[in-house]
């Protein structure tokens, strides 16, 4: 399957996860991840989505299967070359400003000073922030937290972006403009990117490719490419062609949720 694809970067095989207290969150996940794809995993509360980045992230071990990387190089962990993780909350520290935020990464890697504050203006002039650099987190709005947030997770410029529905919480107009700006540095770092989203249209609109998950057990139930072209705009989000990506993905997901047993036809009694 990745034979005409892009180069092979991480592969989950086969792997289950038990959480102590019993639940199975995971059961026989299966999915190779090419070097710069993008993906969105979408599915319904309580089916996996995050458990699979925490495994991705290494913050969680697999109760059986395992990942494997293509370079072990990858396996860096969350910090320089490695991971960079960005959640549903913005995560800041209150008590410092943006721009020392977003070195934090930098001064835990130990990388000189001089350099780190050179990336940090550099990133945050990318997300807009550059005006802010100085400002404390409580002084920013939503948006601009997040926006923060993705500047700390790119600026020790990570091989994989992992994203935990991290536009849930903001107004639809912020979250557009997010997803371009996203987009933008995707396009320009080469990131391979794996973004949790409970929205198909933000998931389309991003991703080259949908994982769609079911639920009780955790498990992939589709695996559908995304052939729209990049770079992605306003367009797009009223191109016949997208609309179409959202029905295949949406209706996948209406399946996915059907009970076993459950006739799969459109009309339910
Ligand atoms: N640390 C934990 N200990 C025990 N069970 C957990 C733990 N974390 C998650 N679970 C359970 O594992 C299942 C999957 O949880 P997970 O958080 O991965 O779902 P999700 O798809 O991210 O859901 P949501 O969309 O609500 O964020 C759920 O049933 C959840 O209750
Ligand atoms: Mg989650």
């Amino acid at each position: 399957m990745m034979g005409q694809g892009p180069a092979p970067f991480l592969e989950l095989q086969g792997v289950t996860k038990r959480y102590p207290n019993g639940t199975l969150a995971l059961t026989d996940i299966s999915l190779a991840v090419g070097a710069g794809e993008f993906l969105a995993i979408v599915g319904a509360s309580g089916c996996g989505k995050s458990t699979i980045l925490r495994h991705v992230a290494g913050l969680v071990a697999p109760t059986s299967g395992r990942i494997a990387w293509a370079q072990p190089a990858a396996t860096g962990g969350i910090g320089p070359g490695g991971i960079g993780m960005v959640f549903q909350e913005p995560t800041l520290m209150p008590w410092a400003r943006i721009q020392d935020n977003v070195r934090l990464p930098l001064d835990l890697a130990k990388v000189p000073r001089a350099e780190a504050d050179a990336r940090v203006s550099a990133l945050l002039a990318q997300v807009g922030l550059a005006d802010f650099a100085r400002a404390y987190p409580r002084e920013l709005s939503g948006g601009m937290k997040m926006r923060a947030s993705i500047a700390r997770a790119l600026v020790t410029r990570p091989r994989l972006l992992l994203m935990d529905e991290p536009f849930a919480a903001l107004d639809e107009i912020t979250r557009q403009k997010l997803n371009d700006d996203l987009l933008a540095l995707w396009r320009e770092q080469r990131f391979t990117a794996m973004f949790v989203t409970h929205s198909v249209y933000e998931g389309v609109y991003l991703a080259n490719r949908a994982i769609v998950m079911a639920p009780r057990p955790g498990r992939i139930h589709a695996d559908i490419p995304l052939d729209l072209p990049y770079p992605r705009d306003e367009a797009l989000r009223t191109d016949a062609r997208y609309a179409a990506a959202c029905r295949t993905v949406s209706l996948a997901l209406a399946e996915a949720m059907r009970p076993p047993g459950r006739p799969s036809g459109e009309s339910a009694a």
